[in-house]
């Protein structure tokens, strides 16, 4: 039961709750202006910078009727002062009745988690987890395949700090799929999510050439190589340009194949990509406002 339930990581919500919120995003798709918040006070608190996450949050909660305070630069709160994550969180838990939050510590969605009495909804908390961008990922998925079971997924770029790869493997795991990871040395899917992936059957490759991988999947997630990750900035500039995806590379390409990137991109998908049908990653963002729609109105119980 996804009632007052926080989502913190996407291990939280089981099969059939993944599912229930990819059935809702397509309700709300089809009917937006469900005002089923009126009255009600959302926070969104941004200690780290967003544009698409923050503002489909935020858009989500508007079209649901709600009302929402927040910040999305912290060096504007209290926080410069002194005050802790913990003072935060219990004080905008008696203004607020469920808190969306971005914050740059891996776990730090989780201590919040405990120290407040209103369902957390973690926003991407460092290179740990961003469960909501799973969801949306998924319900992508779902449109464009009619299908989220035996799907032939590569992954592409930063898969060593990319919190939205970690969360999709998990919750992908569910759907019996094959992955292949692209990435250099410095940028491989750590060793914890592929134990995780063998402990639970599921096959996946790794390769450093993109060319090698991308005529046989259904889907392409491209991903940006963080530089906000990197405390050495030269093994940053090192790996940067490793993988970018052109127009041409997809000739040969599954007509069902789908592109998919989080957002932001930096130069790693070429913009002679985005007329290509096969690009779906500004759709992928739409897509977000109605998944997160789902996400609150399922934890607020109104829907
Ligand atoms: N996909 C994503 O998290 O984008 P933002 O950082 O702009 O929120």
């Amino acid at each position: 039961m996804i009632k007052n339930k926080s989502l913190v990581s996407i291990t939280d919500f089981t099969k059939d709750e993944i599912l229930r919120i990819i059935e809702l995003a397509a309700d709300f798709e089809a009917d937006p202006n469900q005002r089923l918040l009126e009255g009600r006070i959302i926070a969104s608190l941004f200690f780290e910078p967003s544009t698409r996450t923050r503002l489909s949050f935020e858009t989500a909660i508007n079209r649901l009727g709600g009302r929402v305070i927040g910040f999305s630069d912290a060096n504007a709160t209290s926080t410069t002062k002194g005050e802790t994550l913990k003072d935060t969180i219990k004080m905008v838990s008696n203004y607020a009745e469920l808190i969306v939050m971005r914050h740059p510590l891996e776990g730090a969605a989780r201590y919040a988690s405990e120290q407040s009495r209103v369902p957390i909804v973690n926003a991407g908390d460092g290179a740990n987890q961003h469960p909501s961008q799973t969801l949306l990922d998924m319900f992508s998925m779902h449109k464009t395949q009619g299908r989220l079971d035996n799907l032939k997924i590569a992954m592409v770029g930063d898969l060593k700090y990319g919190r939205t790869v970690h969360s999709l493997i998990q919750a992908m795991s569910h759907f019996s799929p094959t992955f292949y990871f692209v990435a250099p040395d410095e940028l491989k899917m750590p060793n914890e999510y592929k134990d995780f992936l063998r402990a639970h059957g599921i096959p996946f490759e790794e390769h450093r050439d993109m060319n090698e991988v991308i005529d046989k999947v259904d889907i392409l997630y491209m991903t940006r190589v963080q530089k906000e990750r990197f405390s050495d900035l030269l093994e940053y500039q090192r790996v940067k340009d490793a993988y970018i995806l052109h127009n041409s590379m997809l000739e040969s390409t599954r007509p069902n194949l789908r592109i998919l990137h989080p957002l932001p991109r930096v130069n790693e998908i070429s913009t002679d990509v985005d007329s290509n049908p096969k690009a779906y990653y500004f759709k992928q963002a739409e897509n977000g406002v109605y998944t997160r729609m789902a996400i609150i109105a399922s934890i607020l119980g109104v829907k």
